[in-house]
């Protein structure tokens, strides 16, 4: 059972999490006329009077962008304060996940975005690994991540999930911890909530944006630490076959951080992962504030 933080941001204002409830007939509920965020913070290791939040602005920004598909006007600015307010009403002593959510909270049958009331709230929860850092097999998913054409795929849109809660369970209920997902073109795509990296001849090798991914967050800063360590990083289409005689693959996402693949369908992996495990350990450093070199990716917030 998870342990939600105390206070939620519900309806303008900070109220007790058990009391931020919604109508049966919330227009979002039914129609997935929503979309969402999620990052993480941490109790600063060295000052338990700060908490530390990994990229705001940028989390801020793709959630004003993803308000946008649903005609909603969200400027990043505000829901960058409301986070921080957020954090200073809950003073989380544990490492958490904060999940902002704009949604349409009008009660309507019919789905649109034109005339139907929008809201946003903000709720949180203590979170550790999600999945085990040490390892996880990969089914590759009969279901197909949605196009372009047909899904603003650069928001994340409740609506979407669908297809990523289908893929899950199909992974786990077939004994595989997590699903990897073709796009529409057969390619490699993503998994269900986390971008996909592979390593091959000592390239950095991950699908490039016109591959129908989610603009990860983890994906852009894996991609600048790859850089920075002097390790070649192509963004090109990714055939299935390759993933399976890669050197290392590995998944990343703001709730996974860096997690290693070690097997995919029968295809084992080896067990050696030089980038991967360097890469991660350079993430968490900086998640903790500990590399001066990428503070500006790290939100200080005192407790005061
Ligand atoms: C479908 C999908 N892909 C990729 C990601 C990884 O994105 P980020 O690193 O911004 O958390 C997520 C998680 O938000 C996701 O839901």
């Amino acid at each position: 059972m998870d342990t939600f933080l105390k206070y939620a941001y519900f309806e303008h204002q900070f109220i007790p999490f058990e009391d931020a409830k919604l109508s049966v007939a919330t227009h979002a509920l039914h129609y997935g006329t929503a979309a969402f965020g999620g990052l993480r913070g941490i109790p600063n290791p060295q000052n338990p009077n700060e908490i530390l939040l990994f990229r705001l602005e940028r989390h801020c920004q793709r959630l004003s962008q993803s308000a946008k598909f649903l005609h909603h006007d969200l400027p990043a600015d505000k829901i960058y304060q409301i986070i921080i307010d957020f954090v200073k009403k809950n003073k989380p002593n544990q490492s958490f996940y904060i999940r902002p959510l704009v949604y349409s909270s009008g009660l309507g049958i019919a789905p649109r975005l034109h005339n139907i009331e929008k809201n946003f709230l903000v709720y949180g929860l203590e979170m550790g690994e999600y999945l085990s850092p040490s390892g996880i097999k990969c089914r590759i998913s009969s279901w197909y991540r949605q196009e372009d054409r047909s899904f603003p795929l650069r928001g994340k849109i409740t609506g979407a999930y669908i297809t990523s809660a289908l893929a899950k369970t199909e992974a786990v209920e077939s004994g595989f911890d997590e699903a990897i997902l073709m796009n529409s073109q057969g390619k490699v795509c993503e998994a269900t909530g986390m971008n996909i990296f592979m390593v091959r001849n000592g390239q950095i090798i991950t699908p490039g944006f016109e591959q129908d991914i989610l603009e990860g967050i983890t994906r852009d800063s894996v991609l600048t630490l790859a850089k920075d360590l002097g390790i070649t990083v192509v963004e090109r289409p990714i055939d299935k076959t390759e993933l399976f005689i890669a050197d290392e693959v590995f998944l990343c996402g703001t709730a996974a951080k860096i997690a290693p693949v070690y097997q995919i369908e029968n295809f084992k992996l080896s067990e050696e992962r030089p980038i991967a495990t360097k890469l991660r350990e350079k993430l968490t450093a900086i998640t903790q504030n500990e590399d001066p070199k990428y503070k500006d990716w790290v939100n200080v917030i005192p407790l005061d």
